[in-house]
């Protein structure tokens, strides 16, 4: 971290205290309180970490009043339109581009780890045919420590290599017999000759009895989500990771744990919660009656797939995957899709609302996806896993990052406590 030269000043009771700041090379400066309690006994209260910096990062960048979003520097809309995932994956991991030869490696290294330990097949076996493929994905990647022995030492450099490329070459053999396995399919293996996208959408639609041909426009759709899904700084999931990471947890652990964090409605689930409510809402004159909803203090209903915790502009993201929608809609002959519209109907008015407005509530990165991929035929149980599968760099890079930060400490945040102070135990008799 860069020497600081400016410093904050605290007054409690009276007496002074000096506290650094830090300037990022982007984004607001950050007061640093590492050493408040021991010189102030007080802590700071912050739940749901809304001003503090829990690491630092030379990873991603956001910038969510001008709906900026950078990979390494990079900015996501030239990523999503120059690059592609695995390119996009090797500069998460390493920080640069690569060169033609290191990109070619990176990819055959990739791809030669796709398929699982055969003896994981037996462990699908074990889940209810009817099981969410999320609850499917948590469990057996948790499992990869028990089949991947050799590759769960965090202080071996060379295990933790090995670690993350088979995360990110497994991931999408994980989520596609996850989603086999609850559609009572047979499990279609992985195929070398084939790209990233394309193998992974190969062994979700394969059968073996019949012959199966990738379309192109599909895997560029199914590329170019995955790109637009692989990092998003400290958000719940990856701090979930970090969290997990912070105590010695062995890399696949670490990662369950942020798959598990993901699925909530709030965070990844929400790709699949907003397509459900799109279908729901159904025709467009029925969209008033949500946003009035959505706007109701009384009603839990939310507008699923609008607002950010950091984006109060739009979501670079979404930008690009309402023009993926239209296009990958149109190619498929299918643009007059009602739910699409209901959708571009419903983010106009919203967009134009008061309390949206005010609020600066825009379409995140899962208003259009679902649209996208139940167009590519997947099921809305399969839009989390995917997302999963997709941000595993993200997670993996922001590992690698903190496990070689030589400051690194066990996570333990502090709390205001507002419960009963001591008192003595009472015989049940008494009570
Ligand atoms: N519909 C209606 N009102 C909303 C919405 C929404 N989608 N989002 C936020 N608000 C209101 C909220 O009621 C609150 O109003 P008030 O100030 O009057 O109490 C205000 O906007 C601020 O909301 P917040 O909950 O304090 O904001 P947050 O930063 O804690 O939450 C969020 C961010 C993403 C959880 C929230 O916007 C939300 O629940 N959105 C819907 C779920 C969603 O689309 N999640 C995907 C996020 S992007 C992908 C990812 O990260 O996984």
């Amino acid at each position: 971290m860069a020497e600081n030269t400016k410093t904050a000043k605290l007054t409690i009771d009276g007496k002074e205290y000096e506290l650094p700041i830090h300037s990022p090379s982007a984004g607001p400066d950050v007061i640093d309180i590492r050493k408040l309690y021991a010189q102030a006994g007080v802590f700071t209260y912050d739940p749901g970490f809304t001003s503090t910096a829990s690491c630092d990062s030379t990873i991603t960048f956001i910038d969510g009043d001008k709906g900026e979003l950078l990979h390494r520097g990079y900015p996501i809309d030239q990523l999503a339109s120059k690059s592609h995932f695995l390119e996009v994956a090797f500069t998460l991991l390493y920080g640069y581009l690569p060169s033609a030869d290191e990109l070619e490696k990176f990819e055959s290294l990739v791809t030669n780890h796709t398929m699982i330990h055969e003896q994981m097949h037996y462990f699908f076996r074990g889940f209810r045919r009817d099981a969410h493929p999320m609850a499917t994905m948590v469990g057996v990647v948790g499992a990869m420590s028990a089949f991947y022995h050799d590759s769960t030492d965090i202080n071996d450099e060379h295990q933790r290599e090995v670690a993350s490329i088979r995360l990110i070459a497994k991931m999408p053999t994980i989520a596609a017999m996850a989603y086999k396995y609850s559609i009572g399919q047979p499990f279609v293996y992985p195929r070398n000759d084939l790209d990233y996208a394309s193998n992974f959408l190969h062994m979700c639609f394969a059968v073996p009895a019949e012959e199966y041909q990738v379309n192109p426009i599909l895997a560029r759709a199914m590329d170019r989500i995955f790109t637009l899904h692989a990092d998003h700084e400290q958000n719940a999931s990856t701090s979930t990771v970090r969290l997990a990471s912070s105590s010695g947890a062995n890399p696949f652990a670490c990662i369950a744990a942020g798959i598990a964090c993901l699925w909530g409605p709030a965070h990844g689930g929400a790709n699949q919660a907003c397509l459900e409510m799109l279908r729901e809402i159904g025709t467009v004159d029925r969209i008033p009656e949500y946003i009035a909803r959505a706007k109701d203090k009384n009603d839990p209903f939310r507008l699923m797939g609008f607002g950010h915790r950091v984006y109060k502009n739009f979501d670079p993201r979404a930008k690009v995957m309402k023009e993926s929608a239209d296009e990958v809609l149109g190619l498929l002959g299918i643009e007059n899709n009602p739910t699409l519209q209901v959708a571009k109907e419903l983010e106009r008015i919203a967009l134009e609302d008061p309390y949206f407005v005010e609020k600066k509530l825009y379409p995140n990165v899962d208003f259009y996806s679902g649209i996208i991929l139940d167009a590519m035929g997947f099921p809305t149980s399969m839009f989390t896993p995917i997302f999963a599968l997709a941000r595993t760099v993200g997670w993996i890079s922001q590992w690698k990052e903190q496990l070689a930060d030589p400051q690194l400490k066990i996570g333990r945040p502090r709390q205001l406590y507002l419960g009963d102070t001591a008192r003595d135990y009472v015989d049940i008799e008494n009570r």
